[in-house]
This record gives structure tokens, C-alpha cells and sequence, in this order.
């Protein structure tokens, strides 16, 4: 008999985390099937309003994906093709993916092997007469350093994009003792709600947050076919929608948002402690 057993880790066990929100979820998702609403109306605006209340931003537009949310803000700049957009070369492909959907130029810089996330020193060096814009994304949890990097932006004209699909609730303090959360302290911000997120649908969903209130109208009306009033189409958009049992799923379990991440916090700090002799090895 081998004396090697193979264990199977899952990075998030959604089986157990939706048994203990059982009656919540299914109760949830019967209030949809039973209005018949199941595109916008109520669930998907109270799921928004109830999100902008809990990231503090002033506006939360809901869409179908993480990777819809960065190509909306994108498409919400009105940038042109020969633009730069400064993005960590370390993240998920879809931060990058976006700009060249867009036939913009992404310019990947390396990010600070201390935290994953985007290296200042770094987006200083790639800085030219065509940047535009920058996404820090917020990996793994850890919110960017954005008090240098946001100066960074302002100091030279360029709209802050940023990717908090893996960090929302993460929490950002500033020298001045102010604290923000994560996707709301750019022009605009973008989150997935990917079952594995932090917070996770039962499909597809993502979201995206600004205190911009015109950056926030151009959004709105992109992620809805360039509309701002049924079939008067303005500008060019496209077909970006939370589904309404996807956002009746998501007021339930941003109820229990802070408790998850907690969770997370407390499983990392096992992975920290019992890796720590393993010299070849860092955590983040
Ligand atoms: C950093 C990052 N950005 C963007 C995305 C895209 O989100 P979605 O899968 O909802 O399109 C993800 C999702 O995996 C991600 O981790």
C-alpha cells in the first residue's frame, strides 16, 4: 500500500457555506421565481443600493461579469487607441484582457514581490506622453498602497481603474487616518462576484463603483446598450446585466460578507504559521 494519501484542498467549500445560509438563499431565490422579475426590478436595485451603503461609494452599477465591469469603465473614459493603460503583469488576465479588447495599449509593469500587487517604482518607470490610465489591482485580498499610487495618478492626469474583484471589504487606511474600502478610491472600481469571490453568486455577476457622477451615467448607460431612455440608443454599448436571482443570492451573503473574509483572514494565518519553516517558501 502507498504510504502517500492525496488530499484535495477546495480554495473555498461554497456546499458548506451555502448550508449554513440555507433558508436565507432558498427564500431568496423563491422571492424571484415567484415576482417573475428575473432581469433588473427590485432585488437587482436593493442588491446595489445595499452594496453602495456598505462600500460607502456614492454609485454601484451592477453587471454580468468582473471582466464586463473593467471594459465598461474602460469604455466609460472615452479613451483612443493609441492609449496607454498601466496594468500589474501578475493578476488575472482579464484586468489586461479588457484594454486590448478595447484596441487600447496595455503596458504591463511588475508588481512588489512583498505583496503581489502593483510597484510604484515600477509604474513610474513605464510612464509615457500616452498614458492614460492605470489599474492597481487589489490581489488576493491585500489592498494596493494607495495613497503613493493614487498621488501617482493625480500628479499626472490619469484616470485610477481599480480591479477589487478579489478584495471586496478589504479596507484601505490613509497617513491621515482615513479609511476606505477597496474599488473606491479611483475614478472607478470593478468587482466580480464569481462563486469563489469574496463575494460570490450562483453564476456570473459583477459590479461597478464610483463617487463620479458622470462617470457613473456614462456606466450605467454603456452596461444597457448606450441607453439612458428605452430605445433611444446614444453611444455604443452593450449587454451587461446582473440577473435578479444572482443579486437576491447576493443580498443574502453580503450580510455575512465581513464574518467570510474574517474566515479567510484566519485560514491564511494557518497557511502563514504552518508553512514558516518551510524555508524555499513565502506567504504573501
Ligand atoms: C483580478 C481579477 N480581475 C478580473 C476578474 C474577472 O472577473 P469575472 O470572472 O467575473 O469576469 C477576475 C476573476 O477571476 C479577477 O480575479
Amino acid at each position: 500500500m502507498s504510504t502517500h494519501q492525496s488530499l484535495s484542498i477546495v480554495m473555498v467549500d461554497l456546499k458548506k457555506q451555502y448550508l449554513q445560509m440555507k433558508e436565507e438563499i432558498d427564500a431568496a431565490i423563491q422571492r424571484v421565481i415567484d415576482s417573475t422579475a428575473f432581469i433588473n426590478g427590485d432585488e437587482v436595485r436593493s442588491f446595489a443600493e445595499e452594496l453602495a451603503d456598505y462600500l460607502k461609494v456614492k454609485h454601484v452599477i451592477p453587471c454580468a461579469n468582473g471582466t464586463d465591469a473593467l471594459q465598461i469603465s474602460l469604455m466609460a473614459l472615452g479613451l483612443s487607441e493609441s492609449d496607454e493603460i498601466i496594468v500589474p503583469d501578475f493578476t488575472y488576465a482579464a484586468s489586461a484582457e479588457a484594454i486590448g479588447l478595447l484596441g487600447l495599449t496595455p503596458v504591463p509593469v511588475d508588481v512588489d514581490p512583498a505583496t503581489f500587487n502593483i510597484s510604484l517604482i515600477e509604474c513610474e518607470k513605464a510612464l509615457s506622453d500616452k498614458t492614460k490610465a492605470i489599474i492597481p489591482v487589489h490581489l488576493f485580498g491585500q489592498s494596493c498602497d494607495m495613497e503613493p499610487l493614487r498621488r501617482f495618478a493625480q500628479d499626472n492626469g490619469l484616470y485610477m481603474i481599480e480591479d477589487n474583484a478579489q478584495a471586496i471589504g478589504c479596507e484601505y487606511t490613509f497617513t491621515d487616518g482615513s479609511t476606505h474600502k477597496t474599488g473606491t478610491m479611483g475614478h472607478l472600481g470593478c468587482t466580480s462576484f464569481f462563486p469563489s469571490k469574496n463575494l460570490g453568486c450562483y453564476g456570473d455577476g459583477g459590479a461597478i463603483t464610483t463617487n463620479n457622477d458622470a462617470l457613473a451615467e456614462r456606466a450605467r448607460m454603456i452596461a444597457n446598450h448606450g441607453q439612458r431612455i428605452k430605445y433611444k440608443h446614444e453611444i455604443i454599448g452593450c449587454n451587461s446585466r446582473l440577473d435578479s436571482i444572482q443579486a437576491a443570492v447576493l443580498r443574502v451573503k453580503l450580510q455575512h460578507l465581513d464574518r467570510f473574509n474574517a474566515l479567510r483572514r484566519e485560514v491564511a494565518g494557518h497557511y502563514t504559521k504552518y508553512l514558516a519553516d518551510v524555508a524555499w517558501l513565502k506567504t504573501p
